[in-house]
């Protein structure tokens, strides 16, 4: 094949063995390519007529039946695990894709791609069998190649989910062997594997684009291959795609030549050695903006046409963001580019493909005009957890998913480093990290003991079972509650410590894959340097009394002298339809931050025993809410701790407070803080008493301003709040107005000039308030195109003031009115993201 030539050659020596493949793979090339009047008959007999949609161009064409070629035998059952026999190297991975409205003419194979992929193995132990992922693929073709000769096959079964070769001999141990496959099948519909994001472009025509989406385990649905994340290899990739399209893929482009008349047939540079989970590639005709980071990395984002001047703010802040994470994590992104895209149809909120990360429609965009803040911060949020992985994941990988929690826990964990210092330090991340990541940690366990279908249960690391589906896990636990493990473990060992340990983590296991024990170790001998060995911790048994149970423990504070408190753990369970705070078998490690009188922070650790604290007239639990834990302080203390906060709440931090007013409602003790909590003027535990004219002028001036960002979003946060148990209708009657002059066949989007921050509340209020703008707000609704505008209209329903979840406070029975706004309030604090 002409464009191999021009490939740069494996880093490995160019030996017989690499001659051969290029001459075979060429060959299979050029028979398969050259001749597609072969291939053509096949799916000529297989394949109905195509159905035509619309005035276009065919699509959806029906399923392709299995063929099966060469006496293959097929059958039903599936394979959890593969046995460790045989390892990848390197795949070199041709995919023709036939999507119509382009260079190619519709035809048969329209909405299918063909494949052809050489797998370059070792062989770990002598076997006379394959053992390789693949589901709902058109297998034409098998061959296995060792070092002089293809090998003869026994037998080709194609199970549901891999294909099983038996070959005549045995292969030897420690040989090289190479695997061709050959096959085609439908792209997909379901958001997996190789599937159809097509969109209607600004003309109302569909137009075809195809995406990748391989995480956790849908690779198998787009190439045969080895699909667990420890079989790490490099991707050599080559796209065959319409005229009219280009083509992108986790490395950069090498080459693009025309092909067969209709076609291109692009290929790229060698992927990093990586798990099959984050293979990509996308053939569309989108348009794209670009720059470069710090060190040189080119930078693209790429949208359709209509959306691409909204991505100025994703490319700014991904570059801001990879130039962090190279300085902080000590270890330089392993590509010449990095390439984001926005799709139509995508099933999560992003994915972190190495090189080429994918969004859903409207996870990238951000136009000024069109989008509130909460959009831009969660459009950085979303990038930076997405840049995080490039190394937590991509870089650094878990042995399996039985520990996924190493790659979402630390992307949780630096996201909003991320986007804090896309947003110049202006968010105030620590507090963020409280209200949204470590608040949902603690309620999604609690939760779960009264949800346990909606909110599985299971701890950080867990046990697969082949009947598991491995998406289940990718769970509050997996993110939020990781996330604030890896805190406290940061608070615990030093920010110096953590930082130099995890450095040398992702220097010794790039490229490889780990359990958490060897976090744990890095970790450990950092700990130890930096102390000099005097202070000793077993970093490992902390962690493990964290990540190895389900739930948080509840420490429970009771005054038994005039000066001595008792601390005891004890962890949340359902007993006869009530929560109780009980016994557990096992204890946790807990770091315990207190405040005694004095003021000062002190330490100590609970672990399974009681603790007294001795000289202390009152203890305070938690300071800064580093730890994750809930505290009970008995009515005794709790009466000392709200007089004290009552009267002058000054020697404890807006953390420590945050945790005293969350922890107290879920105890049903906030009553007694009622004095305070009026009295608060910070914003992270309670509303400040602001007026709303106040707040509302604040944002209507300062929503576009970074450096305000923090204030203005609580503002509004408290607005919308606000609103919900008072007439606001004076506030937004002017936006109502102006609103009122765009047609009910008018896209709401492109035709108002009220400021997209301030749109949300305009149509609840209205909508309320206002029968003939709430006609229109359901007209709005039915044209709009732009995802953002669509979101707004599906969060109305959020405006009103909900009945009051009972179930989440625990046993409460009774409350005024005061405090279900008070709750309402803080509930809205809470809220995080679009979805
Ligand atoms: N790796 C995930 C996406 C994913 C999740 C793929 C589950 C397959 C199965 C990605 O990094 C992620 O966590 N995305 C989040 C983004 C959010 C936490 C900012 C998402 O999609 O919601
Ligand atoms: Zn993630």
């Amino acid at each position: 094949m002409e464009t191999d030539a021009e490939k740069p050659k494996p880093t490995e020596n160019s030996n017989t063995l690499y001659r051969l493949f290029l001459v075979i793979f060429g060959l299979i090339i050029i028979f398969i390519f050259a001749a597609p009047q072969e291939f053509d008959k096949i799916l000529k007999e297989i394949l109905p007529p195509s159905t035509t949609d619309g005035p276009g161009f065919p699509i959806s064409p029906k399923p392709h039946p299995k063929i099966l070629a060469n006496g293959y035998k097929t059958d039903d059952s599936t394979i959890f695990r593969l046995p460790n026999l045989i390892s990848p190297i390197e795949y070199e991975l041709t995919i023709q894709a036939f999507l119509p409205g382009f260079g190619y003419q519709a035809d048969s194979r329209n909405m299918t791609f063909e494949g052809e992929v050489l797998i370059k193995s070792e062989v770990l132990e002598s076997t006379n069998q394959i053992f390789l992922h693949a589901q709902e693929l058109n297998i034409l073709q098998v061959k296995i190649m060792g070092e002089e000769k293809a090998e003869e096959l026994q037998e080709v079964i194609i199970h549901r989910n891999y294909i099983e070769i038996k070959l005549a001999k045995d292969l030897e141990r420690s040989s090289k062997i190479t695997i061709f496959v050959k096959y085609f099948a439908k792209l997909r519909n379901d958001s997996k594997g190789f599937y159809d994001t097509t969109y209607i472009d600004e003309n109302g025509q569909p137009r075809v684009a195809v995406v990748t989406q391989m995480e956790p385990d849908s690779a198998r649905l787009a190439v045969p291959c080895f699909d667990e994340p420890a079989y790490k290899a490099v991707w050599k990739m080559t796209i065959i795609h319409p005229i009219g399209t280009q083509s992108l893929s986790n490395n950069d482009l090498i080459d693009t030549k025309e092909y067969d008349n209709e076609f291109l047939i692009s290929t790229f540079l060698d992927s990093p050695k990586m798990s099959s989970y984050l293979l990509a590639f996308f053939i569309s005709d989108f348009a794209h903006i670009q720059t470069y980071t710090r060190a040189g990395i080119r930078v693209r984002v790429w949208a359709r046409a209509e959306e691409i001047k909204n991505m100025e703010m994703a490319l700014i802040s991904a570059v801001k963001i990879i130039d962090k994470f190279e300085d902080d994590f000590g270890v330089a992104y392993p590509m010449t580019k990095l390439d984001m895209v926005e799709v139509k149809v995508f099933e999560a909120g992003a994915m972190e493909n190495w090189g080429l990360v994918t969004y859903r429609d409207g996870c990238l965009g951000y136009n000024e005009k069109l989008d509130n803040l909460r959009r831009k911060r969660f459009v950085r949020i979303i990038i930076a957890h997405e840049l995080a992985h490039q190394w937590f994941g991509n870089l650094v990988t878990m042995e399996f998913w039985t520990r996924i929690w190493l790659n979402e826990g630390f992307a949780t964990l630096f996201e909003l480093t991320g986007a804090d210092v896309a947003a110049k330090m202006n968010y105030n991340e620590r507090n963020h990290f409280l209200l949204e990541v470590q608040n949902d940690a603690l309620r999604y366990e609690y939760l779960s003991l009264f949800q346990p279908i909606d909110l599985p249960n299971h701890p950080m690391t867990f046990e697969l079972k082949k009947s598991d589906k491995i998406g289940t896990f990718f769970s509050g636990i997996s993110y939020q509650k990781a996330a604030s493990v890896l805190s406290m473990i940061r608070k615990v060992v030093g920010k110096s410590v953590f930082d130099e340990g995890l450095r040398n983590y992702l220097k010794e296991n790039q490229y490889k894959n780990v359990v958490d024990e060897e976090l744990y170790k890095h970790l450990q001998k950092s700990y130890d340097r930096q102390n000099n060995q005097v202070e000793s911790l077993n970093i490992e048994s902390f962690a493990k009394s964290w990540t190895t149970k389900t739930m948080f423990p509840v420490v429970f504070v009771k005054k038994i002298a005039e000066d001595q408190v008792a601390l005891k753990q004890f962890v949340f369970a359902k007993q006869n339809e009530t929560i109780q705070m009980v016994d557990m078998e096992e204890a946790w490690d807990i770091p315990i931050y207190y405040q005694r009188e004095l003021g000062k922070t002190e330490f100590l650790w609970l672990k399974k025993d009681h603790v007294i604290i001795e000289n202390a007239k009152f203890v305070v639990l938690n300071v800064d809410s580093d730890a994750l834990y809930r505290v009970r302080y008995d009515d005794a203390l709790w009466q000392i701790i709200s007089e004290q906060l009552n009267q002058d709440d000054s020697m404890f931090s807006v953390q420590t407070k945050y945790r005293l007013v969350s922890d107290s409602t879920v105890f049903n003790q906030e009553l007694a803080i009622v004095e305070y909590l009026k009295r608060e003027t910070e914003k992270l535990p309670i509303i400040p008493i602001k007026k709303l004219e106040e707040r509302w002028k604040n944002v209507v001036e300062n929503y576009a301003n970074d450096e305000k960002i923090h204030e203005v979003e609580l503002d509004y946060n408290t607005i919308v709040t606000q609103c919900k148990f008072q007439n606001c209708l004076p506030i937004v009657q002017k936006f109502i107005d102006q609103m009122k002059t765009c047609g009910p066949t008018q896209q709401i989007s492109q035709c108002s000039t009220v400021p997209a921050q301030l749109r949300e509340l305009v149509y609840c209020v209205g909508k309320k308030y206002d029968v003939e703008f709430k006609e229109l707000v359901e007209k709005w609704r039915l044209v709009e195109r732009r995802a953002s505008e669509v979101y707004y209209f599906d969060r109305i329903e959020k405006c009103s003031p909900k009945e009051y979840e009972r179930k989440s406070a625990g046993a409460r029975t009774k409350h005024n009115f005061e405090m279900e706004q008070y709750e309402e309030m803080m509930k809205e604090l809470r809220y995080r993201g679009i979805h």
